[in-house]
């Protein structure tokens, strides 16, 4: 069995943070999103990965490499445009020929052990086996219809007027029989080849799909809600580690990791929390479900619920950050300089709140 994995498209809903990164590359509890769906993969038993990549191909291959690190074989997949999830999957025929794969949305955050599932794939005879699960709003997924007996009826992308609470995850498994429905449907009104869609013609046409319903956590990390719900799930799932230094005047109690060469001073941490390596907190307070990528300083200030990328710097700030995504290379500090104003350089579509 093969993995392919949707890395293409712009993340066009996290814009500024994904302006000049892809957003299957943002960190979730200091680890990015991608890298927890590769990890997925490779404990499926599959060690051929490919990553069908768009605009943001220079930085995924950067970020990955050639999947040594997880002891996996990456192939990158260019997409020619970000023209769907099915036109995604033809352009990747050469790569997957005739065998079964599973195919994972690069930006899905999912709840661990599904696995067995997609092992289980491997050896059936289904001719694909789709994942679903119950939300809240449906009309922003793909939704599944079932009978009594749970088959599926039918698939409708993003309903105006859902039959069901449903919803697509973005993991999918497919045989061969996949070539024939990508080749067969036309774009929807949004101008995209729908892998439900797709699931839809085998459907229609007799092939066996399979629906398993997932009764765990699933995000999909569109928006700065989702990533920091993804933030705290995966927080209290972690198995964490205290490799960095706490000195003797800090505080670390409840499920916190403190990463290599990262230092604690005169600093109290309340997990679950994460600090990532070479970043220092200092004089200062980061409370529970916070994420601090590598090489950030917090300093004279507090923080709680919140996610730092990389190289950012909070000090001496008079209110505790709260509900948070910080991007990367931000400074947040007060300036001495009068009159007593707001500074600020924020980028497009940003989202401040002060008190
Ligand atoms: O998140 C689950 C939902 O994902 C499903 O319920 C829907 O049925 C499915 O169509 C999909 O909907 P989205 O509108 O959320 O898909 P999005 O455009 O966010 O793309 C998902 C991933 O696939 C993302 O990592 C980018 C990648 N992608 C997307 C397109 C349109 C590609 O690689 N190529 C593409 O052409």
């Amino acid at each position: 069995m093969k993995g392919l994995i949707l890395s293409g498209g712009k993340g066009t809903r996290l814009y500024p943070l994904t302006y000049t990164k892809a957003k299957q590359l943002i960190p979730v509890a200091n680890k990015p999103v991608l890298f927890r769906v590769i990890e997925a993969i490779r404990d499926a038993g599959i060690s051929e990965i490919g990553i069908v990549v768009g605009d943001t191909a220079a930085e995924i291959r950067d970020a990955v490499g050639p999947g040594d690190q997880w002891g996996v074989e990456i192939t990158y997949i260019q997409q020619s445009a970000p023209l769907g999830l099915a036109h995604a999957v033809k352009e990747s025929q050469s790569f997957l020929q005739r065998e079964r794969f599973v195919m994972f949305l690069g930006d899905n955050c999912l709840e661990g052990g599904i696995s067995p599932l997609i092992e289980q794939f491997g050896q059936s005879e289904w001719n694909a086996q789709i994942v679903l699960t119950a939300v809240p709003d449906p009309t922003q997924f793909g939704v599944a219809e079932l009978d009594a007996q749970g088959q599926i009826i039918r698939l409708v992308e993003k309903p105006k007027e859902p039959k069901s609470n449903l919803a697509l995850v973005g993991i999918y498994m497919f045989d061969q029989h996949i070539w024939e429905a990508v080749d067969a449907i036309k774009p929807s009104w949004r101008g995209e080849l729908e892998i439900t869609d797709a699931i839809q013609y085998l459907v229609e046409h007799g092939y066996r799909v399979f629906p398993y319903i997932h009764r765990g956590w699933w995000i999909d990390t569109g928006k700065k809600t989702d990533m920091l719900d993804a933030n705290r799930l995966i927080l209290e799932e972690l198995t964490h580690t205290i490799t960095g230094f706490v000195d003797r005047d800090s505080q670390v109690s409840g499920k916190v990791t403190i990463e290599a060469g990262a230092q604690i001073i005169n600093s109290v941490v309340r997990g679950p929390a994460i600090i990532g390596e070479h970043t220092r907190i200092v004089n200062s307070y980061v409370g529970p479900f916070t994420s601090i990528y590598h090489h950030c300083r917090v300093e004279d200030s507090e923080i709680e619920h919140s996610i730092v990328l990389e190289n950012s710097e909070i000090v001496d700030i008079p209110h505790r950050v709260e509900d948070s995504l910080v991007g990367r290379n931000v400074k947040i500090h007060r300036s001495p300089i009068k009159p007593k104003a707001y500074k600020m350089m924020l980028g497009d579509n940003s989202d401040v709140g002060i008190l």
